[in-house]
């Protein structure tokens, strides 16, 4: 977007805790974008930045194809920050030592304040941080003073001179505790930012934007029940109102009154114009017995996209489709990857856009999925809108292992629903990244009173996770599970068994087709 925020850019060099460096900077209030790190020296003066962050990487500086941003970075004229990584670098280029340190320093460390600086104000006198490096800086460049050590290394250096800073630790990261402050004081105070970046602000820039680019068009936006479209279609309904319609689309494979309580939720809120589209019974004839976990979702995105053109044709001139894409994509699209194996072809319906012909509106674009619950929050969107777990595009389909049946679907929606009853009643709803019901393509006899039974068994997955990439099965108390595994197998008929999940991603995954 072009820019109307106080702004700090971060230089990527390919650590893994990039997008974390830029979320602490967010949470300091300050706008923030992540470049690749051979960005040009024009494209950076052109975002007038108020301070730049070099960040971590893998390479060793002095190593045949390393990553180096241009040295004139660092006479911009703004204050630089280089973090591990980014401070070899810094040191590379001003004349400093950098050795691979005897042995590679990856954990817990402690630094101790050798001198007292503003980027380390407020900090104590010793704290613990998170080493993660094989180089380090033997000798810091002319002109910078050391202002905490570790045992075996400085810890982190400034030259105030120069508007230079560097870590060798890395501040972004939840196992350096006080790092947050460390980031704040470097935008805050070095950076000299006020912190314009609030949800509220946010709105405000984007809605104006919006009407900027949609004039007097019309737009139409598909809602899946999910916090990205919905914040989306909030804020676009925010700014041209009525000329949005948006359509949530009933697949046949949603929770149980998933379709109605949705449909509800939006109408209480008030200010979307939502059509809801019961095309259930299409989806379920295009699956009948599909079994394939690959092909159902092929299955799904092709209908959904079916029923997404007819619909939209019948709403008479469209010319923007709003689409609730999250920065992380948006970074993820622009890095250079090397190939990798499909596992499972994910995630967001694709192909609206081209079929569809239409100009595209993002007004999540910039936003972590934190923020995007921030800004849902001051929309006034309702909480079971907001904190709702994630839940796969095709559903509930590729939760029913085996072939899809409208029998199956009705179990599996009676099963899941006593899983979220329970884990509200719980209170551990907020706490899992996502807990349901899969329903396994196996039976097993039991005994119910004085019958035998040869029914389905149900398989329960509940986990914690930070983003979905790894997870951890969740240790749900033992009396939940009892509750959830009784309920089940007394209400809903055709099963007799249920087992819980103790699995972990990796090696598991967290949806088991
Ligand atoms: P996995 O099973 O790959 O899931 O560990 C990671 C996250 O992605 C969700 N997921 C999907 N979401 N379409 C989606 O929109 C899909 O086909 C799909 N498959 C998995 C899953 O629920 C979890 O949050």
């Amino acid at each position: 977007m072009s820019i109307q925020f106080e702004n700090v850019a971060i230089l990527d060099f390919g650590s893994q805790y990039t997008q974390l460096i830029a979320r602490r900077v967010r949470e300091a209030g300050v706008y923030c974008e992540i470049h690749p790190f051979d960005v040009s020296v024009e494209t950076l003066r052109k975002l007038q930045p108020k301070g730049i962050i070099l960040s971590g990487g893998p390479s060793s500086v002095y190593e045949e194809g390393a990553p180096h941003c241009s040295p004139e970075v660092l006479r911009l004229g703004v204050p630089v920050l280089g973090i591990c990584y980014g401070l070899q670098l810094i040191s590379y280029f001003l004349g400093g030592k950098v050795e691979p340190s005897d042995r590679r320093e990856y954990g817990p460390a402690r630094v101790r304040i050798s001198q007292a600086s503003t980027l380390l104000a407020d900090m104590p006198t010793e704290f613990p941080v998170w080493m993660s490096h094989g180089d380090l800086v033997a000798v810091e460049p002319t002109g910078f003073q050391v202002i905490a050590a570790s045992d075996t290394a400085l810890g982190a250096v400034e030259d105030n001179e120069r508007g230079i800073y560097g870590l060798q630790f890395h501040p972004e990261v939840s196992h350096t505790p006080d790092g947050r402050r460390i980031l704040e004081n470097f935008v805050r105070r070095i950076c000299s930012c006020h912190g314009d970046w609030t949800p509220a602000s946010f709105i405000k820039a984007t809605v104006e934007r919006i009407q900027e680019q949609v004039g007097d068009g019309h737009v139409v936006c598909g809602l899946s029940g999910g916090v990205d479209s919905a914040v989306a279609a909030a804020l676009v309904a925010k700014a041209i109102g009525d000329r949005q319609i948006c359509l949530f689309v009933d697949n046949g494979v949603l929770r149980k009154n998933e379709f109605e309580n949705v449909l509800q939720a939006f109408e209480d809120y008030g200010k979307l114009n939502v059509k809801g589209i019961a095309a259930g019974e299409r989806f379920l004839s295009a699956l009948k017995d599909e079994a394939d976990p690959e092909r159902k979702r092929k299955i799904i995105g092709r209908e959904f996209i079916h029923v997404f053109q007819e619909e939209a044709a019948k709403l008479g001139q469209i010319d923007f489709l709003v689409q609730g894409t999250l920065y992380p994509d948006v970074i993820e699209s622009q890095s250079v990857k090397g190939p990798s194996a499909v596992i499972k072809s994910h995630h967001n319906v694709g192909g609206l856009p081209e079929t569809l012909n239409l100009k595209l509106v993002e007004p999540l674009r910039e936003l972590f999925k934190d923020e995007v619950r921030a800004v849902g929050r001051e929309l006034g969107l309702p909480d079971s809108l907001i904190n709702r777990q994630p839940f796969p595009g095709p559903g509930l389909a590729i939760r029913i292992l085996g072939p899809i049946t409208a029998d199956n679907v009705r179990l599996l929606q009676e099963s899941d629903n006593v899983v979220q009853e329970e884990i509200h009643k719980a209170g551990l709803y907020d706490r899992l990244w996502q807990a349901f019901a899969v329903l396994l393509p196996v039976r097993t006899v039991g005994v119910m009173g004085d019958y035998r039974t040869y029914d389905q068994v149900i398989a329960i997955r509940a986990v914690e996770s930070l983003d979905g990439m790894t997870a951890d099965w969740a240790r749900l108390p033992y009396d939940v599970l009892e509750s959830i595994s009784r309920r089940i197998v007394n209400e809903v008929k055709g099963v007799n068994r249920v087992v819980y999940d103790i699995s972990s991603k990796p090696p598991s995954t967290i949806e088991w087709e």
